[in-house]
């Protein structure tokens, strides 16, 4: 059961390495855009950051183009994941980096059909889009059971990595569907923290101390 952070904000990264919760990032084109900073730049800092798997996601739509990406994006660091889209091409790809021992994550992935073919090509992780599947009235988390149970029936290696995580309880959900990692928006995470029975009732002990007269033990 590993947590991931669904970001490429620096600084969003550097709280939650401090947090200490987190195993690993993903990105995506997406998020790389939203930073501002040039790809491989983001990724080094990642790096320095993070000890853990970092999802590095291709653009190409042919699968030598993807390869090509693959080769440059794997120098940077042995942490560097290869994301490639859950495609024909991107699966064509995936089997030959699996086969050359490159790590993947194979991402897009909105049905257990797609999830079958993903394990087939040797992923390393395969990535469900639990909100984006809510988003057109459909069940995000079952779809993560399912993948489950073939995996489990089948011995199947690839990794579930639960994505496009919306609330605090898609994390746990996903978690007891099956899912080996959530990777989650900085925002989710600090949710996670928070419950408002904690806040009470932490008032309520430091109002008793302080009404007690009782001393710091560190003044
Ligand atoms: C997964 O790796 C993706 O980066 C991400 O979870 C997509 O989430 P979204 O649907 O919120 O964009």
């Amino acid at each position: 059961m590993k947590i991931f952070i669904d970001s490429a904000d620096i600084n969003e990264i550097k709280s939650v390495a401090e947090l200490g919760v987190c195993d690993g990032v993903t990105t995506n084109p997406t998020l790389i855009a939203k930073s501002g900073q040039d790809f491989k730049t983001v990724l080094l800092e990642i790096i320095n950051i993070i000890p853990g798997p970092i999802s590095a996601e291709v653009i190409s739509s042919d699968s030598k183009g993807m390869l090509r990406e693959a080769e440059e994006l794997a120098k940077i660091a042995n942490s560097i994941v290869i994301k490639l889209p859950l495609t024909q091409e991107g699966l064509k790809a995936c089997k030959v980096l699996t086969g050359k021992g490159i790590k993947t994550n194979v991402t897009l992935c909105f049905s257990v059909g797609q999830a079958l073919l993903a394990a087939k090509a040797g992923a390393t992780y395969v990535s469900p889009f639990i909100g984006r599947l809510d988003d057109i009235g459909e069940e995000g988390i079952r779809l993560i059971s399912e993948i489950k149970e073939l995996y489990s029936a089948h011995k199947v290696e690839t990794k579930i990595l639960a994505a496009s995580i919306r609330n605090p309880r898609h994390v746990t959900d996903a978690i007891i569907a099956g899912a080996d990692i959530a990777t989650i928006p900085y925002k989710v995470l600090l949710q996670l923290y928070n419950h408002p029975l904690t806040d009470k009732g932490l008032a309520q002990f430091i109002e008793d101390w302080e009404k007690s007269g009782q001393k710091n033990i560190i003044s």
